[in-house]
């Protein structure tokens, strides 16, 4: 099997960070749609694209792509797809289905037509029609588009936000593949300073640690296709170790958190802990109101809490104005701020924000709003 086709998943608004991603991995012809980058690959990179992707959210093998408007194009055309290539004859396999604008609307009989043709295709290839799924798991895609269904199986089981370290999360935490992207965004390198003043159980400053040391954030977990019997055992033992030799241990990292909550705290310093970065990340209990600023230069990335109380509100305009009043003379801070609230710019008075960039945090629309400050010289 020389060339095969992945596909990276990613959250809406993110599908450009992980199209850099994967050009820093070295791929080339990256397709970008909305939600997604296909590209072209060898077999030994599913391990790879799952050990090192930081902002997408699973890579998935692309097993066709075909056009259907009746249930019999969506069973010849599965059918005719060879899934005895990687699916195990002891394989577990299961199949989920979403149909958007389409003839065929009613996924579950996607799903139950699409399961059907894998298993005649399997039944022939192997010459069973009793399959003991004892084997690995493949868990099969059909998205159906405008008609257009694509195939796919997912290479990575839990999502690739599943880095390992978060055993316990801090109210409202960000998902990983987030946090990293807003680091991203915020062109901080690891010589400057970068403070998260609400950072909850401390996703920012984790990501943005694992990154400055080249950690692949992978690298803690086990991914679907680690079982696959396609992919050679040593693929996968290659990955990893050029992973771990990767990683370039940074002692004076200038990253801080702080948050209201005590308890939150001590849910960051020991995820950072479990992340292997706790060395690299200072946390300590503070109120935004009264983080004091002495460096003439820095970069802020934060999601302070958006509320739906009144209550909330107050304390909510309380941080603003906090903020506001610590930069808005530091011309030398970029200031990074994700929220839903898009009354944070009337709050923020520094400047109007140099850009607005539209995300999702789940299923929440927000808006990334970003300052950019002076360069240290
Ligand atoms: C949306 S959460 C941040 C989540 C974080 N990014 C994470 O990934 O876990 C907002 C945080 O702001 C904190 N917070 C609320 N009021 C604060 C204040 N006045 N000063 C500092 N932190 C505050 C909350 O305790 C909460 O942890």
């Amino acid at each position: 099997m020389e060339q095969i086709a992945l596909i990276a998943t990613a959250t809406f608004g993110l599908e450009t960070l992980v199209k850099q991603e994967l050009n820093a991995l070295g791929f080339a012809d990256l397709r970008v749609s909305e939600g997604k980058v296909e590209f072209d690959a060898g077999l030994a990179d599913i391990p790879r694209t799952n050990l090192w992707l930081r902002c997408a959210d699973r890579v998935l093998l692309k097993m066709g792509e075909f056009t259907a408007v009746t249930f019999d194009d969506l069973f010849e055309q599965t059918k005719a797809l060879p899934w005895e290539d990687w699916i195990a004859r002891d394989g577990r396999f299961t199949v989920n289905a979403k149909t958007h604008k389409s003839e065929l609307k009613s996924a579950r009989s996607c799903q139950s037509i699409v399961k059907k043709a894998v298993v005649e295709r399997l039944s022939a290839a192997y010459g069973i029609d009793h399959f003991v799924e004892t084997g690995p798991d493949f868990t099969i895609q059909v998205a159906l588009h405008k008609d257009m269904a694509q195939l796919t199986i997912d290479t990575s089981g839990p999502g690739l936000h599943k880095r390992g370290y978060r055993a316990e999360a801090g109210e409202a935490p960000l998902k990983e593949p987030l946090a990293a992207a807003l680091v991203t965004l915020s062109f901080w390198n690891k010589e400057r300073l970068l403070i998260d003043p609400m950072c909850g159980s401390g996703t920012i400053l984790i990501e943005a640690a694992m990154m400055a040391q080249n950690m692949a954030p992978g690298l803690n977990r086990t991914f679907a296709s680690d079982e696959w019997p396609i992919i050679p055992a040593h693929y996968w033992q290659e990955a990893r170790q050029t992973a771990a030799t990767a990683v370039q241990p940074i002692p004076d990292l200038q990253l801080q958190g702080y948050d209201i909550d005590p308890a939150v705290i001590e849910i960051a310093r020991s995820n950072a802990q479990k992340a292997g970065v706790a060395d690299a990340i200072t946390f300590a209990v503070k109120d935004v109101k009264d983080l004091w600023i002495d460096q003439q230069y820095g970069i802020v990335v934060s999601n302070p809490p958006y509320g739906i109380r009144l209550a909330e509100y107050q304390q909510i305009n309380q941080i603003y104005m906090a903020l506001n009043k610590i930069f808005r003379k530091k011309k030398g801070w970029s200031i990074y701020i994700l929220t839903a609230d898009d009354k944070f710019p009337r709050y923020f008075k520094r400047a109007r924000p140099d850009r607005v960039r539209k995300l999702y945090n789940g299923t929440i629309k927000v808006n990334y709003y970003q300052y950019y400050g002076e360069k240290p010289p």
